[in-house]
C-alpha cells in the first residue's frame, strides 16, 4: 500500500492562470484517484515548514512568498508506484526541460512558478499529506 499514493499540490500560479479544473481532469485521466482534496492557503509559517527541506537553497524566501500568495488545491491520490508515475505526468522541474504532455509543460511559465508539486518519495508521501490532513488511519500502519 505504501508506494500506491502520492501528495500533490497545485500552486497559486495554475489557479491564478485558470488552470486548476484542466490540471485535474488530466490527473484522472492519466488513472489517478483522489483520496483526499482541499483547497486552502498557507501561512508564512505553514510555507516554512513544509519547506523546511529546502530552507539553506537561496530561492527558499522566494520559494515561500510564491506559495503564500494565493489559493493553492492539495490532495493525496492513489494510483499503483503513485511518486513516481506522478513525478513523470507533472516533468522536470523547469518547465523548459519538462518533457511534451507533462503538466509543467502545458501549464508553468517558470523554474519557481512551475504549477504543481508532487512529492519525491513514499516517506516524503505521508509526511506531506499528514502535514495537510491530519493523522488519517489512512497514513497509519502503511
Ligand atoms: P516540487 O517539490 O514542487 O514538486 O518540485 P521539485 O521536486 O521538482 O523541485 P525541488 O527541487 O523540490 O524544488 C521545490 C520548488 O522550489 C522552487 N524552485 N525555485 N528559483 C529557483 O532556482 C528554484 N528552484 C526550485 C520550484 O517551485 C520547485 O518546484
Ligand atoms: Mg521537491
Amino acid at each position: 500500500m505504501k508506494n500506491n499514493f502520492t501528495f500533490t499540490m497545485i500552486k497559486p500560479d495554475a489557479i491564478e492562470d485558470g488552470y486548476m479544473g484542466l490540471i485535474i481532469d488530466k490527473i484522472i485521466n492519466s488513472g489517478f484517484r483522489f483520496k483526499f482534496l482541499k483547497m486552502t492557503t498557507l501561512s508564512i509559517d505553514d510555507a516554512k515548514k513544509f519547506y523546511q527541506i529546502h530552507k539553506e537553497r537561496p530561492f527558499f524566501n522566494e520559494l515561500v512568498s510564491f506559495i503564500t500568495r494565493g489559493p493553492i488545491l492539495v490532495a493525496v491520490i492513489e494510483k499503483k508506484n503513485a511518486v513516481n508515475e506522478f513525478r513523470k505526468l507533472i516533468g522536470s522541474t523547469n518547465p523548459l526541460n519538462a518533457d511534451k504532455g507533462t503538466i509543467r509543460k502545458l501549464y508553468a511559465k517558470s523554474l519557481g512558478e512551475n504549477a504543481i508539486h508532487g512529492s519525491d518519495s513514499d516517506d516524503n508521501a505521508i509526511v506531506e499529506s499528514k502535514f495537510h490532513f491530519g493523522d488519517s488511519d489512512f497514513f497509519n500502519g502503511l
